[in-house]
């Protein structure tokens, strides 16, 4: 019964991928950001080491004998040492001139005095980086500059960041994990959510059309207000079918009972033989319309509540007893013995109105095909399972017919010329479908027909 819903996407694998993308992309932000925050942090640390050891060799230097000298500190060169042992160049300038060193580390325009320079490099095909810082020394014949350069690879320091970018990276991949399970989590919540309504909805009794009141989230208010709106809705139209459908039962009995009974009258006032025939094919006929109609109604009605079901716990002893109490003064017509043989209350969760349809058309067909003076009897057992059986003395079935006769309209050959629509067992088969239960017909080795509902 299940309407094909037509579905596009999953809000919960939206959401996961929402979250999950977002914190992928958040993920390699932070690790962009750290490392370059890292490999400026680390460039500012050998930055100010070279930088101290470019002024502790300009420190070193005088004027001697009209010439400018220079010395190399040991703790100028020592602070350099790194663990990845970088190589260290320099370059000593007086004014333009190449005092001492490597003639390319010299920086295109010296820098001012104080104020140190720092430039990246290639020297041998290796990255360097190079301080450059001046200084003035005065002789008697004027000021002179000199100019130290010291270099310096970058071994250690792409080390350090290789380091802080590994250390970053599985930073980073935790954060992304973390948050994807945080993600995967909020996700299934919110699912959860509405596969809480979804399971409280489904679990209801087809009958069940009140309102939900259990608390949703706000997001679902909406969703819940349109859907108790519509279960009202429906409600009130399902109320309205059923008096329907029981108003326009009435509205066709009634006015054909009227006519059956005039019919009737007339019959017993009428004499010539001719007129007698043609009123009482005239009563047959409305006998006819009578009986399709009721079942036509019956069967609608079976029809609408199979799909509506209204479960209860019903006994079907209670149904039986009352069934044969009211059927009894048909059987009396017919000197017919109607007996019911059940041991106890016999309890199924079911739809009362409809398992007494059901069974009523079952006796009916009993006494209706029985010849006189027979017995029909009713059975309960309920072991293994709860059944009912409907026996009689009549003709029993056809036996080539019996696969077919619960079909709409379908009458056998025992029907010869009882009044009736074909319907009845279709109402039995349809009652006992929607309790998930089976119906068998059957011919009786001592004759007379046997129909079981086994539920
Ligand atoms: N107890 C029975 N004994 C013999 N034949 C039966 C019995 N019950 C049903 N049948 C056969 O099965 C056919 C179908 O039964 P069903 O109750 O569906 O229709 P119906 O009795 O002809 O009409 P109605 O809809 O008025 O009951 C009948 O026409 C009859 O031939
Ligand atoms: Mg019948």
């Amino acid at each position: 019964m299940n309407a094909k819903v037509n579905v596009s996407g999953s809000l919960r694998t939206r959401l996961a991928l929402i979250l999950t993308g977002g914190a992928a992309i958040f993920a390699i932000v932070l690790f962009l950001v750290v490392r370059a925050l890292a490999a400026q942090i680390a460039q500012q640390g050998q930055d100010s080491i070279l930088n101290a050891s470019v002024s502790s060799v300009l420190s070193t230097a005088v004027i001697r004998d009209g010439r400018v000298t220079l010395d190399f500190p040991y703790s100028s060169l020592s602070m350099l040492n790194t663990a990845s042992d970088d190589r260290v160049y320099y370059a000593i300038y007086e004014g333009s001139t190449l005092l001492s060193g490597y003639e390319e580390l010299q920086t295109p325009v010296p820098p001012p005095p104080d104020r140190p320079s720092f430039t990246d490099a290639t020297f041998n095909q290796d990255a360097i980086r190079v301080a450059t810082g001046t200084r003035i020394l005065i002789a008697s014949d004027g000021p002179r500059a000199v100019t130290v350069s010291i270099a310096q690879t970058q071994d250690a320091l792409s080390e350090t960041l290789n380091n802080i970018s590994r250390n970053v990276a599985f930073l980073g991949l935790a954060f992304f994990l973390l948050s994807s399970a945080l993600a995967l989590w909020a996700a299934s919540t919110t699912s959860d959510q509405l596969h809480r309504l979804t399971r409280s909805i489904t679990r209801r009794g087809p009958q069940d059309l009140s309102p939900v009141v259990k608390p949703v989230p706000s997001e679902m208010g909406p969703l819940v207000g349109s859907l108790n709106t519509l279960m009202s809705r429906l409600d009130h139209t399902l109320a309205r079918s059923e008096d329907f459908i029981a108003e326009a039962a009435h509205r066709i009995r009634t006015p054909l009972a009227t006519v059956r009974s005039h019919a009737e009258a007339t019959l017993q006032r009428v004499e010539h033989t001719e007129n007698r025939a043609a009123l009482q094919s005239m009563v047959r006929a409305i006998d006819e319309s009578s009986r399709a109609a009721g079942q036509l109604l019956d069967h609608a009605m079976v029809t609408f509540r199979g799909e509506n079901l209204a479960l209860e716990d019903v006994d079907l002893t209670e149904i039986l007893n009352e069934l044969v109490q009211r059927m009894t003064p048909v059987a009396d017509l017919k000197d017919i013995s109607l007996s019911l043989n059940s041991k106890g209350p016999a309890i199924i969760v079911g739809d009362a109105i409809l398992l007494q349809n059901a069974l009523r058309n079952l006796i009916d067909n009993a006494l209706k095909y029985s010849p006189m003076e027979t017995e029909v009897e009713i059975l309960v057992p309920q072991t293994p399972k709860i059944s009912v059986s409907v026996l009689d003395g009549g003709p029993g079935f056809d036996v080539d017919e019996i696969s077919t006769l619960s079909g709409r309209f379908v009458r056998g050959k025992s029907a010869q010329s009882k009044v009736g629509s074909g319907l009845g067992l279709t109402i039995a088969q349809e009652v006992i479908d929607v309790h998930g239960g089976t119906m068998t017909l059957r011919n009786r080795a001592e004759g007379g027909a046997c129909v079981s509902l086994h539920f």
